[in-house]
């Protein structure tokens, strides 16, 4: 058995049916395991060949359950490059959620925003990506048993589901826009010229996460991501100004019962 099929086996003897939705519960949208009728709670650390989260803010752990009705399968906390993992580990639990059968990829990340129409715990609809990690998952030996070794990357993001989202949004009480997500390896924030610089590239908002996951999961074939960022912070030229965790943190938390709300929306909507 490789890595993914120990994984795989381990959750099959627990799980008891196909998910339809897996969801990854990153910062702003943690309130969002609160929605679900979990069924099965499993920490991480139990799964063969799953990584653990170093990030105190991130909960590790899988849950099967409902959510709006809907199978969902959970990741409450995430793994990012800059914890040290390697980016096939970060993107290992996506992997096994496909496996395991989902359709859809909901994801959230907390990202700064870049575009001056933005404002502190906005939501950005993610509809298109510039990669800026220094490597991706699908680099070395191509698993040909999980896709294609020249993946094409013109549809990541759903654009049915990008379209559901904006018709939701005058039921959302923060700003919702859509644009282009840039990830950079952190975990340090950007200069003033470093924010300039991803702006001016063509990016509307810059996060540590998301793009693995979602190269992962184009490469599998899935079809339904749909991702969303919280913006915590400006990097918007004469409104950068330093920011803590906490203000990260409190910026998100403003955004967490809106996205939450899209989030089910969606969910209910398939
Ligand atoms: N830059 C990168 N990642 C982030 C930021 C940022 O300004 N805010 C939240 N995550």
């Amino acid at each position: 058995m490789n890595s993914f099929e120990e994984s795989l086996a381990y959750l099959n003897g627990i799980r008891k049916w196909e998910p339809d939705i897996g969801l990854i519960l990153g910062t702003g949208l943690g309130g969002l395991a609160d929605e679900i009728d979990i069924i099965e709670s499993i920490p991480y650390s139990d799964i063969p060949n799953f990584p653990v989260s170093t990030v105190e803010s991130h909960r590790g752990r899988l849950l099967f359950g409902l959510l709006e009705g809907k199978k969902v399968v959970v990741m409450q906390g995430r793994f990012h490059y800059y914890e040290g993992y390697s980016l096939e580990q970060v993107v290992h639990p996506v992997r096994v959620m496909i496996k395991m059968g989902i359709n859809n990829l909901f994801i959230s990340n907390a990202a700064g925003g870049l575009n001056p129409e933005q404002e502190i715990s906005d939501l950005m609809i993610i509809e298109d990506h510039i990669n800026l990690l220094p490597g991706n998952p699908l680099i070395g030996k191509n698993h040909t048993d999980l896709g294609p070794r020249f993946p094409d990357m013109s549809q990541a993001y759903n654009k049915d589901l990008i379209a559901k989202a904006l018709e939701f949004s005058s039921e959302i009480s923060v700003g919702i826009h859509k644009g282009v997500y840039a990830a950079v390896q952190g975990p340090m924030l950007e200069t003033p010229a470093e924010y300039k610089y991803i702006r001016v590239i063509g990016a509307d908002a810059v996060g540590m996460s998301t793009i693995p996951e979602v190269i992962a999961a184009v490469h599998m074939g899935l079809q339904g991501i749909f991702a969303v960022s919280v913006i915590t912070d400006l990097g918007v030229e004469g409104k950068i100004k330093k920011v803590t965790v906490e203000e990260v943190l409190e910026a998100a938390a403003v955004a967490e019962p809106q996205l939450t709300k899209l989030m089910k929306l969606m969910a209910k909507s398939l």
